[in-house]
């Protein structure tokens, strides 16, 4: 199962030669997540899962995919590796452009932080803090230390996603559909390159799932790569590309139509 090759051998990457300044083309040239030969093995002996099994994966900036596939099929666990939350068992991947198993913990919680803009099913927003408090969050990971700015930031993130009314509530006196809409307007403060969601409308009615795919698909029309998870083909039909995930492998994939 392990490829005792290197990554830069999988996936074929031409020596950096240097041909002078760094241009645009540069940056179209390399994509943004490049997967190969990828595994994900949970427990040992006779319990072994092999959530993922030998996954290749290119997703260049911009994009707007949708990873499907059924309950129990590996989507949270490659989530899970995408959003640099986990690490893959073997195998390559390259964020970026660089080799994320070469990362120690500082690097990756600084790429989650930056790069990322995660959004769950379960918004996973704290109780206790005001809308506006909870969108504050990542600023403070990020570093970001005036007071003001944060709060002008929050409040912006918060209009964006038709909030700016509500920034003095508590989780609990929000809607389901309210509450994903905070946890986006989170994901989005630190003006990440990727949105990353899994099942974001896996806990919402018909009417706000709507107003959340809308919210989505807003995000990458600005230019935003939007990776969705989801079992629904409905939600999935939003993004440009399908990539179906059964037993753990990447089964088909389907070009943007
Ligand atoms: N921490 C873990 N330890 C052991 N097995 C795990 C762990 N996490 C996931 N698995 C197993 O890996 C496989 C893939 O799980 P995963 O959560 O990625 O599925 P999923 O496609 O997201 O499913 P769902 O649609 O139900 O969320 C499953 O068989 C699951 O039981
Ligand atoms: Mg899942």
């Amino acid at each position: 199962m392990a490829d005792p090759r290197s990554c830069e051998d999988t996936l074929r990457i031409p020596a950096i030669v240097d041909t002078g300044p760094f241009t645009e083309t540069d940056v179209e040239e390399t994509p943004l997540i490049q997967m190969a030969s990828l595994w994900k093995t949970y427990g040992v002996g006779a319990s072994t899962v092999h959530a993922l099994q030998d996954v290749n994966l290119t997703i260049t900036a911009g994009e707007y995919v949708a990873i499907m596939g059924q309950s129990g099929s590996g989507k949270s666990t490659l989530m899970h590796i995408l959003g640099c939350l986990d690490v893959p068992s073997s195998g390559c991947y390259l964020l970026e452009g660089r080799n994320v198993q070469e990362l120690d913990d500082v690097a990756l919680a600084a790429i989650r932080n930056r790069r990322i803009g995660f959004v769950f099913q379960q918004f996973h927003l704290l109780a206790r803090l005001s809308a506006r408090r909870n969108v504050e969050l990542p600023l403070g990971y990020a570093g970001v230390t005036s007071r003001s700015e944060r709060v002008g930031r929050a409040l912006r993130a918060l209009d964006a996603v038709g909030l700016g009314d509500r920034a003095d509530h508590r989780p609990g006196e929000l809607s389901g559909g309210q509450q994903q809409r905070v946890a986006i307007a989170r994901a989005l403060v630190t003006e990440p390159a990727i949105i990353l969601a899994d099942e974001p409308t896996g806990n919402l009615s018909g009417e706000q799932s709507a107003e959340i795919l809308s919210l989505l698909d807003g995000l990458w029309a600005e230019g935003r790569t939007v990776i969705l998870i989801t079992h629904d083909p409905g939600v999935a039909a939003h993004a440009r590309r399908q990539v179906r995930v059964q037993d753990g492998r990447v089964a088909t994939e389907e070009p943007a139509g």
